[in-house]
Protein backbone atom coordinates (compact mmCIF):
# COMPACT_ATOMS: atom_id res chain seq x y z
CA UNK A 1 0.00 0.00 0.00
CA UNK A 2 1.25 3.47 -0.87
CA UNK A 3 2.06 5.64 2.20
CA UNK A 4 -0.65 8.75 2.81
CA UNK A 5 1.56 11.85 3.24
CA UNK A 6 -1.62 13.55 4.07
CA UNK A 7 -2.28 13.55 8.29
CA UNK A 8 -3.15 15.92 10.60
CA UNK A 9 -1.03 19.07 11.44
CA UNK A 10 -0.27 20.22 14.31
CA UNK A 11 0.43 24.41 14.46
CA UNK A 12 1.04 26.45 17.89
CA UNK A 13 -2.43 25.82 19.60
CA UNK A 14 -4.59 24.28 16.87
CA UNK A 15 -4.50 20.63 15.32
CA UNK A 16 -5.94 20.68 11.82
CA UNK A 17 -7.24 17.72 10.37
CA UNK A 18 -5.22 17.58 7.30
CA UNK A 19 -1.90 19.15 6.38
CA UNK A 20 -3.65 20.36 2.54
CA UNK A 21 -3.55 24.39 2.70
CA UNK A 22 -5.72 26.64 0.23
CA UNK A 23 -3.34 29.47 -0.37
CA UNK A 24 -4.34 33.13 0.30
CA UNK A 25 -5.81 34.40 -3.39
CA UNK A 26 -6.38 38.03 -3.32
CA UNK A 27 -8.95 38.75 -5.44
CA UNK A 28 -10.42 34.99 -5.15
CA UNK A 29 -10.31 33.69 -1.44
CA UNK A 30 -13.36 35.19 -0.09
CA UNK A 31 -15.73 33.92 2.24
CA UNK A 32 -18.45 32.03 -0.75
CA UNK A 33 -14.68 30.62 -2.11
CA UNK A 34 -13.41 29.27 1.30
CA UNK A 35 -16.89 27.97 1.98
CA UNK A 36 -17.24 25.96 -1.35
CA UNK A 37 -13.61 24.49 -0.48
CA UNK A 38 -14.69 23.66 2.84
CA UNK A 39 -17.29 21.73 1.17
CA UNK A 40 -15.71 20.29 -1.57
CA UNK A 41 -12.29 19.75 -0.93
CA UNK A 42 -11.82 20.02 2.54
CA UNK A 43 -8.34 21.04 2.99
CA UNK A 44 -6.85 21.16 6.57
CA UNK A 45 -6.43 25.38 6.83
CA UNK A 46 -8.03 27.72 4.65
CA UNK A 47 -7.23 31.36 4.19
CA UNK A 48 -7.89 34.83 3.15
CA UNK A 49 -7.36 37.10 0.61
CA UNK A 50 -4.27 39.65 2.12
CA UNK A 51 -5.92 42.46 4.68
CA UNK A 52 -4.13 45.63 4.22
CA UNK A 53 -3.04 46.20 8.46
CA UNK A 54 -2.79 49.79 7.67
CA UNK A 55 -6.32 49.77 6.57
CA UNK A 56 -7.37 47.83 8.90
CA UNK A 57 -5.93 49.69 11.66
CA UNK A 58 -7.14 53.06 10.23
CA UNK A 59 -10.64 51.72 9.87
CA UNK A 60 -10.95 52.19 6.57
CA UNK A 61 -13.60 51.92 3.94
CA UNK A 62 -14.94 48.29 2.84
CA UNK A 63 -12.88 46.40 4.82
CA UNK A 64 -15.39 44.11 5.97
CA UNK A 65 -15.72 42.23 2.78
CA UNK A 66 -12.17 40.85 4.04
CA UNK A 67 -13.22 39.67 7.23
CA UNK A 68 -16.31 38.20 6.96
CA UNK A 69 -17.03 34.38 7.11
CA UNK A 70 -19.50 32.30 5.99
CA UNK A 71 -21.27 29.97 8.27
CA UNK A 72 -19.85 26.76 8.24
CA UNK A 73 -16.21 27.65 6.57
CA UNK A 74 -13.72 25.03 8.07
CA UNK A 75 -10.70 27.05 10.20
CA UNK A 76 -9.42 30.38 8.31
CA UNK A 77 -5.44 31.88 8.31
CA UNK A 78 -6.45 35.56 7.97
CA UNK A 79 -3.47 37.08 6.40
CA UNK A 80 -2.02 40.35 6.68
CA UNK A 81 -0.20 42.80 4.49
CA UNK A 82 2.36 45.47 5.82
CA UNK A 83 5.81 46.67 6.90
CA UNK A 84 5.38 48.35 9.86
CA UNK A 85 5.16 46.09 13.09
CA UNK A 86 3.24 47.66 15.10
CA UNK A 87 0.11 48.53 13.33
CA UNK A 88 0.50 44.75 11.85
CA UNK A 89 0.45 43.61 15.76
CA UNK A 90 -2.83 45.93 16.28
CA UNK A 91 -4.44 44.10 13.00
CA UNK A 92 -3.54 40.70 14.64
CA UNK A 93 -5.58 41.40 17.42
CA UNK A 94 -7.82 43.28 15.45
CA UNK A 95 -8.53 39.67 13.35
CA UNK A 96 -7.82 37.32 16.34
CA UNK A 97 -11.10 39.18 17.73
CA UNK A 98 -12.61 39.09 14.36
CA UNK A 99 -12.39 35.16 14.54
CA UNK A 100 -9.38 34.23 12.91
CA UNK A 101 -8.08 30.71 13.84
CA UNK A 102 -4.81 31.70 12.59
CA UNK A 103 -2.89 35.05 11.54
CA UNK A 104 -0.22 35.24 8.89
CA UNK A 105 2.28 37.70 7.65
CA UNK A 106 2.36 38.19 3.91
CA UNK A 107 6.69 38.62 2.81
CA UNK A 108 5.82 36.79 -0.55
CA UNK A 109 3.65 38.91 -2.62
CA UNK A 110 5.47 40.68 -5.85
CA UNK A 111 2.73 43.21 -6.49
CA UNK A 112 4.31 46.70 -6.87
CA UNK A 113 1.92 48.76 -5.19
CA UNK A 114 2.75 46.25 -2.13
CA UNK A 115 6.31 46.25 -2.50
CA UNK A 116 6.60 50.08 -2.60
CA UNK A 117 4.98 50.18 1.21
CA UNK A 118 8.60 47.89 2.16
CA UNK A 119 5.43 45.02 2.57
CA UNK A 120 4.99 41.56 0.72
CA UNK A 121 8.30 40.03 -0.98
CA UNK A 122 9.98 43.70 0.20
CA UNK A 123 10.41 42.23 3.26
CA UNK A 124 12.52 39.24 2.40
CA UNK A 125 14.99 41.85 2.08
CA UNK A 126 15.04 42.73 5.75
CA UNK A 127 15.06 39.42 7.92
CA UNK A 128 15.50 41.40 11.32
CA UNK A 129 12.53 43.08 10.20
CA UNK A 130 10.33 40.32 9.27
CA UNK A 131 11.15 39.18 12.92
CA UNK A 132 10.09 42.51 14.68
CA UNK A 133 6.82 41.73 13.26
CA UNK A 134 6.34 38.62 13.91
CA UNK A 135 7.61 39.49 17.22
CA UNK A 136 5.05 42.18 17.44
CA UNK A 137 2.00 39.79 15.92
CA UNK A 138 3.19 37.16 18.78
CA UNK A 139 2.61 39.38 21.92
CA UNK A 140 -1.05 40.35 19.87
CA UNK A 141 -2.23 36.73 20.23
CA UNK A 142 -1.97 33.46 21.55
CA UNK A 143 -3.85 32.41 18.42
CA UNK A 144 -1.56 30.58 15.86
CA UNK A 145 0.87 33.05 14.17
CA UNK A 146 2.18 31.81 10.57
CA UNK A 147 4.29 33.43 7.94
CA UNK A 148 4.73 33.20 4.15
CA UNK A 149 7.67 33.42 2.20
CA UNK A 150 9.46 33.15 -0.82
CA UNK A 151 12.90 31.21 -1.07
CA UNK A 152 14.63 34.38 -1.22
CA UNK A 153 15.17 38.21 -2.42
CA UNK A 154 16.64 37.19 -6.01
CA UNK A 155 18.68 34.67 -7.77
CA UNK A 156 21.82 36.05 -5.99
CA UNK A 157 20.43 35.68 -2.55
CA UNK A 158 18.02 33.09 -1.43
CA UNK A 159 18.26 33.61 2.00
CA UNK A 160 14.75 31.71 2.62
CA UNK A 161 16.70 29.91 5.22
CA UNK A 162 17.96 32.57 7.28
CA UNK A 163 14.53 34.15 7.55
CA UNK A 164 13.11 30.79 8.36
CA UNK A 165 15.39 30.59 11.36
CA UNK A 166 14.30 33.89 12.56
CA UNK A 167 10.75 33.68 12.32
CA UNK A 168 11.07 30.70 14.47
CA UNK A 169 12.90 32.32 16.96
CA UNK A 170 10.56 35.03 17.28
CA UNK A 171 7.96 32.64 18.44
CA UNK A 172 6.12 31.97 14.46
CA UNK A 173 4.13 28.31 14.75
CA UNK A 174 4.23 27.47 10.80
CA UNK A 175 5.90 28.85 7.41
CA UNK A 176 4.85 28.04 4.43
CA UNK A 177 7.34 29.02 1.29
CA UNK A 178 6.60 29.58 -2.29
CA UNK A 179 9.70 28.30 -4.30
CA UNK A 180 10.01 30.83 -6.28
CA UNK A 181 12.29 33.87 -5.25
CA UNK A 182 10.87 37.40 -5.36
CA UNK A 183 11.61 38.91 -8.84
CA UNK A 184 10.18 35.27 -10.63
CA UNK A 185 6.88 34.75 -12.15
CA UNK A 186 4.96 31.39 -12.22
CA UNK A 187 6.53 30.67 -15.60
CA UNK A 188 9.90 29.43 -13.53
CA UNK A 189 9.04 25.70 -12.24
CA UNK A 190 8.92 25.75 -8.70
CA UNK A 191 12.46 25.53 -7.09
CA UNK A 192 11.91 22.08 -4.47
CA UNK A 193 15.55 22.28 -3.76
CA UNK A 194 14.93 25.69 -1.89
CA UNK A 195 12.67 24.53 -0.28
CA UNK A 196 13.99 21.78 1.35
CA UNK A 197 17.03 24.48 2.47
CA UNK A 198 14.11 26.06 4.41
CA UNK A 199 12.36 22.85 5.71
CA UNK A 200 16.01 21.74 6.90
CA UNK A 201 16.71 25.06 8.59
CA UNK A 202 13.78 24.76 11.21
CA UNK A 203 13.97 22.21 13.61
CA UNK A 204 10.44 23.12 15.82
CA UNK A 205 8.17 24.35 13.26
CA UNK A 206 6.10 22.68 10.15
CA UNK A 207 7.27 24.16 7.04
CA UNK A 208 4.73 23.92 4.09
CA UNK A 209 5.58 23.56 0.92
CA UNK A 210 3.88 25.84 -1.97
CA UNK A 211 4.10 26.13 -5.80
CA UNK A 212 2.58 24.19 -9.01
CA UNK A 213 0.92 21.88 -6.78
CA UNK A 214 -1.97 20.78 -9.16
CA UNK A 215 -2.70 16.76 -8.68
CA UNK A 216 -1.77 13.56 -6.52
CA UNK A 217 1.35 13.38 -8.98
CA UNK A 218 2.58 17.05 -7.84
CA UNK A 219 1.45 16.95 -4.45
CA UNK A 220 3.73 14.08 -4.00
CA UNK A 221 6.74 15.38 -5.58
CA UNK A 222 6.34 18.20 -3.50
CA UNK A 223 6.89 16.08 -0.43
CA UNK A 224 9.25 13.54 -1.99
CA UNK A 225 11.59 16.50 -2.97
CA UNK A 226 11.31 19.10 0.18
CA UNK A 227 10.52 16.97 3.15
CA UNK A 228 8.14 19.57 3.60
CA UNK A 229 5.01 18.93 6.29
CA UNK A 230 1.82 19.98 4.02
CA UNK A 231 1.24 21.54 1.07
CA UNK A 232 -0.74 24.89 -0.31
CA UNK A 233 -2.59 24.66 -3.38
CA UNK A 234 -2.98 28.26 -5.25
CA UNK A 235 -3.96 28.27 -8.86
CA UNK A 236 -5.04 24.83 -9.20
CA UNK A 237 -8.21 25.65 -6.87
CA UNK A 238 -9.27 28.58 -8.28
CA UNK A 239 -12.17 27.11 -10.26
CA UNK A 240 -12.12 24.06 -8.86
CA UNK A 241 -12.95 24.31 -5.23
CA UNK A 242 -12.77 19.93 -5.24
CA UNK A 243 -9.60 19.86 -6.09
CA UNK A 244 -7.84 19.03 -2.62
CA UNK A 245 -10.16 16.07 -2.25
CA UNK A 246 -8.77 14.87 -5.78
CA UNK A 247 -5.21 15.07 -4.25
CA UNK A 248 -6.20 13.57 -1.45
CA UNK A 249 -7.48 10.19 -3.43
CA UNK A 250 -4.87 10.34 -6.12
CA UNK A 251 -2.02 10.55 -3.80
CA UNK A 252 -3.46 7.22 -2.17
CA UNK A 253 -3.94 5.60 -6.11
CA UNK A 254 -7.68 6.37 -5.05
CA UNK A 255 -9.96 7.56 -8.03
CA UNK A 256 -12.19 10.16 -7.24
CA UNK A 257 -15.88 11.14 -9.39
CA UNK A 258 -15.05 14.72 -10.58
CA UNK A 259 -17.98 16.72 -10.67
CA UNK A 260 -19.45 17.34 -14.66
CA UNK A 261 -20.43 20.13 -15.73
CA UNK A 262 -24.36 20.17 -14.64
CA UNK A 263 -22.39 20.11 -10.87
CA UNK A 264 -20.37 22.77 -11.70
CA UNK A 265 -22.83 24.79 -13.15
CA UNK A 266 -24.74 24.69 -9.46
CA UNK A 267 -21.18 25.28 -8.37
CA UNK A 268 -20.92 28.59 -10.55
CA UNK A 269 -24.19 30.18 -9.43
CA UNK A 270 -23.43 29.23 -5.79
CA UNK A 271 -20.64 31.16 -5.47
CA UNK A 272 -22.36 33.93 -7.43
CA UNK A 273 -25.08 34.04 -4.73
CA UNK A 274 -22.85 34.18 -2.05
CA UNK A 275 -20.69 36.82 -3.19
CA UNK A 276 -23.69 38.74 -4.22
CA UNK A 277 -24.48 38.87 -0.37
CA UNK A 278 -21.06 39.79 0.35
CA UNK A 279 -20.30 42.61 -2.10
CA UNK A 280 -23.67 43.50 -3.84
CA UNK A 281 -24.70 42.71 -7.27
CA UNK A 282 -22.49 44.71 -9.58
CA UNK A 283 -19.25 43.59 -8.35
CA UNK A 284 -20.37 39.89 -8.12
CA UNK A 285 -20.99 40.44 -11.57
CA UNK A 286 -17.60 41.82 -12.52
CA UNK A 287 -15.97 39.18 -10.43
CA UNK A 288 -18.05 36.27 -11.48
CA UNK A 289 -16.90 37.09 -15.21
CA UNK A 290 -13.23 35.92 -13.93
CA UNK A 291 -14.91 33.29 -12.31
CA UNK A 292 -17.07 31.93 -14.99
CA UNK A 293 -13.22 31.28 -16.96
CA UNK A 294 -11.55 29.51 -13.98
CA UNK A 295 -14.63 27.27 -13.72
CA UNK A 296 -14.53 26.23 -17.27
CA UNK A 297 -10.93 26.49 -17.95
CA UNK A 298 -10.66 22.76 -18.08
CA UNK A 299 -13.57 22.44 -20.45
CA UNK A 300 -13.72 21.77 -24.11
CA UNK A 301 -15.84 24.44 -26.04
CA UNK A 302 -15.91 26.89 -23.13
CA UNK A 303 -14.11 29.82 -25.56
CA UNK A 304 -17.98 30.81 -26.59
CA UNK A 305 -19.50 30.31 -22.64
CA UNK A 306 -16.36 32.72 -21.45
CA UNK A 307 -16.71 35.56 -24.24
CA UNK A 308 -20.60 35.42 -23.59
CA UNK A 309 -19.65 36.04 -19.80
CA UNK A 310 -18.68 39.57 -21.02
CA UNK A 311 -22.45 40.62 -21.45
CA UNK A 312 -23.55 39.00 -18.35
CA UNK A 313 -24.74 42.42 -16.16
CA UNK A 314 -27.24 40.28 -14.21
CA UNK A 315 -28.33 36.84 -12.39
CA UNK A 316 -30.68 36.37 -14.58
CA UNK A 317 -27.99 36.41 -17.19
CA UNK A 318 -25.83 34.02 -15.49
CA UNK A 319 -28.37 32.33 -15.10
CA UNK A 320 -29.12 31.89 -18.85
CA UNK A 321 -25.65 31.18 -19.74
CA UNK A 322 -25.59 28.06 -17.59
CA UNK A 323 -28.80 26.90 -18.62
CA UNK A 324 -27.02 27.08 -22.02
CA UNK A 325 -23.87 25.84 -21.50
CA UNK A 326 -23.51 23.38 -18.53
CA UNK A 327 -27.40 22.65 -18.23
CA UNK A 328 -29.17 21.98 -21.49
CA UNK A 329 -29.16 18.79 -23.63
CA UNK A 330 -26.48 19.22 -25.62
CA UNK A 331 -24.60 21.07 -23.85
CA UNK A 332 -22.02 23.84 -24.54
CA UNK A 333 -19.37 22.84 -22.76
CA UNK A 334 -17.46 19.65 -22.03
CA UNK A 335 -16.00 18.93 -18.85
CA UNK A 336 -13.52 15.95 -18.74
CA UNK A 337 -16.15 14.16 -16.89
CA UNK A 338 -18.67 14.10 -19.10
CA UNK A 339 -16.20 12.34 -21.75
CA UNK A 340 -15.86 9.31 -19.54
C1 LIG B 1 -4.68 35.50 -8.34
C2 LIG B 1 -3.64 35.26 -7.27
C3 LIG B 1 -3.73 35.98 -6.09
C4 LIG B 1 -2.78 35.77 -5.07
N1 LIG B 1 -2.90 36.44 -3.90
C5 LIG B 1 -2.05 36.17 -2.86
C6 LIG B 1 -2.22 36.78 -1.58
O1 LIG B 1 -3.16 37.55 -1.35
N2 LIG B 1 -1.31 36.47 -0.61
C7 LIG B 1 -0.28 35.60 -0.83
O2 LIG B 1 0.51 35.33 0.08
N3 LIG B 1 -0.11 35.02 -2.03
C8 LIG B 1 -0.96 35.26 -3.03
N4 LIG B 1 -0.82 34.61 -4.23
C9 LIG B 1 0.22 33.58 -4.36
C10 LIG B 1 -0.37 32.20 -3.99
O3 LIG B 1 -0.82 32.19 -2.65
C11 LIG B 1 0.69 31.10 -4.17
O4 LIG B 1 1.80 31.36 -3.35
C12 LIG B 1 1.16 31.01 -5.62
O5 LIG B 1 0.07 31.06 -6.52
C13 LIG B 1 1.95 29.72 -5.87
O6 LIG B 1 1.15 28.59 -5.65
P1 LIG B 1 0.50 27.75 -6.88
O7 LIG B 1 1.61 27.34 -7.78
O8 LIG B 1 -0.19 26.59 -6.19
O9 LIG B 1 -0.47 28.67 -7.57
C14 LIG B 1 -1.72 34.84 -5.26
C15 LIG B 1 -1.65 34.13 -6.46
C16 LIG B 1 -2.60 34.33 -7.47
C17 LIG B 1 -2.50 33.53 -8.73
Amino acid sequence: MTDNPIKPLTLGSLTIENNLFQAPLAGYSSAPFRLLSWKLGRPGLLATEMISSKALVNQAPRQERYLAREDGEGPVAYQLWGADPESVGEATKIVADRGADVVDINCGCPVRKVRAAGAGSKLMEDPLLIGRIVKAMRAATEKPVTVKIRVGTSASNYNGAEVAKIVESEGADLLTVHGRHAKESYSTPCRYERIREVVEAVKTIPVIGNGDVRDGETARKMFDLTGCAGLMVGRACMGAPWVFLKIKAELVGEEMRLPGRFEIGDILLEHYDRLAVLLGEELAVRQCRKLGSFYSKTMRGAKEFRNSLNYMHTRDDLLALIEKYFKSESGGVISDTDME
